[in-house]
């Protein structure tokens, strides 16, 4: 077997960075009124595995659907003919593999780019994927998709480029973090360059909120996983047990919010950051949101930026969009 092409793990977030961005984003977020914390915490090593085992909850449909129109249109997908993949916010790129099928299969994919803030399991998911595919080449982008897609544009090769960005993540963003991401991801993108887009679709709002808060808990584990991180990088001293997960549905601005409940008032150390944070009973910190979308909003999010719509596929009940656009 040919020995696996590997590019260099380029990293945009070294550990002290991570920290010091991270120290930021926590003492902006727990000084504020209402609290926030940014999602992007979420996944340390043990966050992403439990994103994974979300995955495969009963509750949670969008990875199956995603993953059944996936399979349905990877050939299509392959003509457009890309050659480097480019995947944000890539995880354990498990869905990937049958794209990468489809456009190895094709013959002009050339490179791989698995693109995520996880550095850990970055690394081990673009090791298992440069052995599962010799003659590819896989390489890796430790970043922040809010902060080093200009990166991008430096990438090798001269052929047409595919990002793909799929899990409905992008709904994590509000609209207008959304409208810079669009629009700095157009920028580094050269005209007939694509975007494959997953985008989780407006439903009824029981299903969405039982997605966001299953009876095993692992979302909730999940949720409280952000805390977990704060501790062990910041010397913080928050008790697990005495916050709640909540999930709930915001009609009017289409998405689900993730809160964290304080059970009883409280007051938390962040040692490092020399703050005390002061909780009252029942005070939430909010923690997430995810978007849920309707086609008209796709299409005009992209188009703003200068991406067209290509294709618009949904799985066979409607949950959830793939799109294909393309930088005008
Ligand atoms: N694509 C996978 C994983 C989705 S979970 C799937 O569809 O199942 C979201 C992924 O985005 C995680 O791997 C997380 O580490 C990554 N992520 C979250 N915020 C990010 C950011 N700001 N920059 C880069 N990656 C990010
Ligand atoms: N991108 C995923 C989504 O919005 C992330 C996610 C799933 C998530 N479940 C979560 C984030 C629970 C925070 C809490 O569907």
């Amino acid at each position: 077997m040919p020995s696996p092409t590997l590019l260099p793990v380029e990293v945009h977030l070294r550990p002290d960075e991570l920290e010091r961005a991270l120290s930021a984003d926590v003492r902006a977020g727990l000084t504020a009124t209402p609290k926030v914390l940014p999602p992007k915490w979420f996944y340390d090593q043990r966050g992403s595995e439990l994103f994974d085992e979300i995955t495969r909850l009963d509750e949670y449909y969008p990875t199956r659907c995603e993953r059944e129109i996936i399979e349905r249109v990877a050939t299509e997908v392959a003509a457009f003919g890309a050659e480097t993949l480019v995947e944000l916010g890539a995880g354990s790129a498990e869905k990937t593999r049958r794209l990468l099928d489809a456009m190895v299969a094709d013959g002009r994919l050339a490179r791989y780019v698995p693109f995520d803030v996880s550095e850990e399991f970055l690394r081990s998911s673009a090791d298992a994927l440069a052995e599962q595919y010799p003659g590819l080449a896989v390489g890796a982008v430790v970043g922040d998709f809010e902060r080093h897609l200009p990166a991008l544009a430096a990438l090798p090769g001269e052929g047409p480029r595919l990002v793909a960005f799929l899990g409905g993540t992008i709904g994590n963003l509000d609209p207008a973090q959304r409208a810079t991401f669009f629009a700095t991801l157009a920028g580094a993108l050269r005209p007939g360059d694509g975007l494959l887009l997953g985008t989780d679709l407006v439903k009824d709002a029981d299903r969405l909120v039982r997605a966001y808060d299953d009876d095993a808990g692992v979302t909730a584990a999940f949720n409280k996983n952000v805390l977990a991180v704060i501790n062990r990088h910041l010397d913080a001293d928050f008790d697990l047990d005495r916050f709640a997960h909540v999930a709930r549905w915001d009609a009017e601005a289409e998405w689900i919010e993730m809160r964290l409940r304080s059970l009883g008032p409280q007051q938390v150390h962040v040692g490092d950051l020399e703050l005390v944070v002061e909780l009252g009973d029942g005070e939430e910190i909010r923690t997430e949101i995810s978007a849920k979308f309707r086609r008209e909003r796709v299409v005009a999010e992209l188009g703003t930026a200068g991406l067209d719509l290509r294709e618009w596929w949904t799985d066979a009940a409607g949950d959830f969009a793939l799109s294909l656009s393309v930088r005008r």
